[in-house]
């Protein structure tokens, strides 16, 4: 934890402070306000390295400062306050967000986040929020579970929330969750913004949410104002492009190195797609040669392969197809196409092997799926579903990767496990 002492509180915002000043050890205060509106949308965003650091992101509406505490768990050691910064979000000064530097691995927090109003008028209130828990990654590669999820997107309360429920019970120890895009419909709309975090719950801000915005999360041509206040990303992405610096990062956990690129070229660079893909191409490579990690999942929104041939993105399979077969990247996660399939390069180039690439969808939407976009391009579809809707569990622990797609029934649809062999990895079906 940082040694420094905590920063001066301004006297008009003590009587906010009342639980915090407790922890912090300034000494005695006002009784704690009650806020009119909460602190809420609090979300762990990964940092390129979990093991000593933590981005928090959260919405206190109406405050003019806001903070986060944070601690070890079993209160061995001091709490440190970290200012939010202001991230602007749907309103200025909204929404916020605030990096822990200086953590121990492998080691359990608890966290909460205060809010200052000031000077009355309609603030929403001073307060702190509740306790919280977020545990950081260790130091080497311990087995752990992550969640993926495809297209939330549609009646996300309804249809969607059930799948997304399943998940988070089928892997309560799961640390992280990939999201590939199209979390929701409407890129700014804040019900859809609201109903995406009821259906998550306290699992916004108990796992790193890995998050690649969809086509979805563009509107007119610019990327949702929701979108980088919440998932700011780890910032070691391309120093540039249009929303490259904040939506393209990778975060190492525990053996594996996830990667996030962004395929929204049509919407972020109809002018220059080609050069837009190409510095992210140049980036990934970067990014998978120094890898020292034995494990890589990448993930994006729109699929190389895709269930419908009208619906080809081809210039994204030129481009990063062949930098994610060099480097043998192990999983591809994509979305888009709101069907399930899951395969890999045909015959001598890949069959048994990795990368597997993934499309898959969480929420109700669905198209139809045929095998003509995989198989025209080099690729075979191992298993392939329409009208599903499913969330992936990925278990990784030593030289063995474990993958479940499952529906909210608790269904396997599809599994295969992937074994390190040597400098090789075999892919193996599931029964
Ligand atoms: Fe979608
Ligand atoms: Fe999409």
């Amino acid at each position: 934890m940082p040694t420094s002492p905590p920063r001066p509180v301004p006297r008009r915002a003590l009587a906010a402070l009342c639980g915090v000043v407790v922890a912090v050890g300034l000494g005695a205060c006002a009784p704690e306000e009650t806020a009119e509106r909460p602190v809420d949308h609090v979300l762990l965003s990964p940092t390129a390295d979990p093991r000593t650091s933590q981005t928090v992101t959260w919405r206190a509406a109406g405050a003019e400062e806001s903070f986060l505490e944070i601690g070890p768990e079993d209160g061995s050691g001091r709490t440190t306050r970290v200012r939010g910064r202001a991230t602007g979000g749907e309103e200025p000064g909204d929404t916020f967000a605030a990096t822990a530097t200086g953590l121990e691995p492998d080691t359990a927090y608890r966290y909460r986040i205060g809010r200052i109003s000031g000077g009355g008028g309609d603030g929403g209130g001073n307060a702190v929020s509740d306790w919280r828990t977020l545990t950081t990654a260790a130091e080497g590669a311990e087995p752990f579970t992550f969640l993926h999820f495809g297209d939330v997107q549609d009646d996300i309360a309804e249809e969607a929330a059930p799948v997304i429920r399943a998940g988070l019970e089928a892997a309560p120890g799961a640390e992280l969750a990939v999201h590939s895009g199209d979390l929701v419909d409407s890129a700014d709309s804040d019900a859809q913004w609201d109903a995406w975090f009821e259906a998550f719950g306290p699992a916004t801000g108990s796992m790193n949410h890995v998050t690649s915005p969809g086509n979805h999360e563009y509107a007119d041509g610019s990327l949702s104002d929701h979108w980088v206040p919440r998932f700011p990303g780890a910032g070691n992405g391309p120093d540039r492009g249009e929303d490259l610096p904040e939506t393209v990062y990778h975060t190492d956990y525990q053996g594996v190195r996830f990667v996030v690129l962004n395929s929204n070229h049509r919407e972020a660079a109809p002018r220059s797609p080609e050069r837009w893909l190409e510095t992210q191409r140049r980036w990934l490579e970067r990014t998978l040669a120094d890898n020292p990690h034995p494990w890589t999942v990448v993930t994006f929104h729109h699929p190389l392969f895709s269930a419908d041939p009208d619906r080809d993105n081809e210039l994204l399979r030129e481009t990063w197809l062949p930098v994610l077969e060099e480097y043998g990247v192990d999983l591809v996660l994509q979305g888009h196409d709101h069907s399930y399939s899951r395969g890999t390069l045909a015959g001598d180039q890949g069959s048994g092997t990795v990368p597997v690439y993934v499309v898959a969808v969480t929420g109700p939407k669905m198209y139809d799926a045929g095998k003509e976009g995989w198989t025209e391009h080099g690729a075979e579809v191992r298993v392939q579903l329409t009208d599903t809707q499913t969330f992936q569990t990925v278990s990784v622990d030593g030289d063995t990767l474990e993958y479940r797609a499952r529906t909210a029934d608790g269904e396997t649809v599809d599994s295969f496990t992937i074994v390190r062999e040597g400098d090789g990895k075999h892919v193996t079906d599931g029964s």
